[in-house]
């Protein structure tokens, strides 16, 4: 099975059918990577010197939160930071837009997240196994549980340069599940509620967050899991978009430099099939609710 599902669109506010969005929805539930070849986004003018800038070089991931307006990690300044700031702001403007359009049945239901500029090239990046995500993984927010929310992430190669975004795409969730099963280790009694109070995540983390993230470590950890799993390499060009579950899609981002990138949060219940959220699958094999 390919992981990925190609649709042809071309602008941000594209007007589908009923049963278009409903394929659509279904190859995101299932687990696919929904490429989008034709839809670019655009660089305006005043937009082009970022690119250039060796202010962004040392910022990894630059985050933008839409409803506050507010930017973060940027040691930009002046006409470079309100250009930056544009940039994302139209970016999260026009994935709003998207999921609208092509994902009718979650209309209402889909909540905007942060925002996120990814200017470093990936080859060659230092980091530690767990932050390395050229190594497969699924996604979860180590201060930000996500409970009973599903993670769709919407993706822009927006490389003047024109390289690819490389990715490799694991197999499907359940799989990666049922793999590591038995290597994970319930929370400590009373983890939960000592996280929140000091601060380290923002809410409590449910039992679903905490195998989640063990699941995320497993695997990364895992060298040879890395080097044999199934897995497929997928290449999204310049000037093309894509969408996914990513707490569900086994991915690592291998090369690439210039990337946008907006995070939706979903609740189980609004999918067109719970059963195949992460939650549900996990809580499944454990005989347990775990959120
Ligand atoms: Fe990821």
């Amino acid at each position: 099975m390919s992981p990925v599902f190609s649709f042809a669109v071309s602008n941000w506010a594209p007007q589908i059918d009923a049963a278009q969005q409903q394929q659509l929805v279904d190859a995101l539930e299932s687990g696919h990577v929904v490429f989008l070849p034709d839809l670019t986004f655009a660089i305006e003018e005043n937009e082009q010197p970022i690119f250039q800038s060796e202010l962004l070089g040392r910022s990894k991931n630059i985050s933008y939160l839409p409803d506050r307006r507010l930017l973060k990690g940027s040691q930009s300044s002046g006409a470079e930071l309100q250009a930056l700031q544009g940039l994302m702001a139209r970016f999260a403007g026009a994935t709003a837009q998207l999921t609208t359009h092509l994902l009718g049945p979650y209309c209402g239901s889909l909540i905007q997240a942060r925002t996120s500029f990814r200017p470093v090239e990936i080859v060659g990046r230092q980091t530690s196994w767990r932050k390395d995500d050229s190594r497969l993984h699924v996604d979860n927010f180590p201060s930000s549980p996500c409970g009973t929310q599903r993670i769709l992430r919407v993706f822009s190669n927006i490389d003047p340069a024109g390289q690819p975004r490389l990715w490799r795409v694991g197999e499907p969730f359940d799989s990666v599940a049922r793999r590591y099963l038995n290597t994970l280790r319930p929370p400590l009694p009373g983890s939960s509620r000592l996280l929140n109070t000091l601060g380290i995540t923002k809410t409590r983390r449910s039992a679903y967050d905490h195998f989640m993230l063990q699941l995320h470590d497993r695997m990364k950890a895992d060298a040879s899991y890395q080097q044999h799993a199934d897995q497929d390499n997928v290449a999204f060009p310049a000037g093309s978009s894509w969408m996914a579950f990513t707490d569900q899609v086994s991915h690592a981002a291998m090369a690439g430099q210039f990337a946008l990138e907006q995070t939706f949060m979903l609740p189980v219940e609004s999918m067109r099939s719970p059963s195949a959220a992460p939650l549900r699958i996990l809580e499944g094999l454990m005989h347990r609710r775990l959120a």
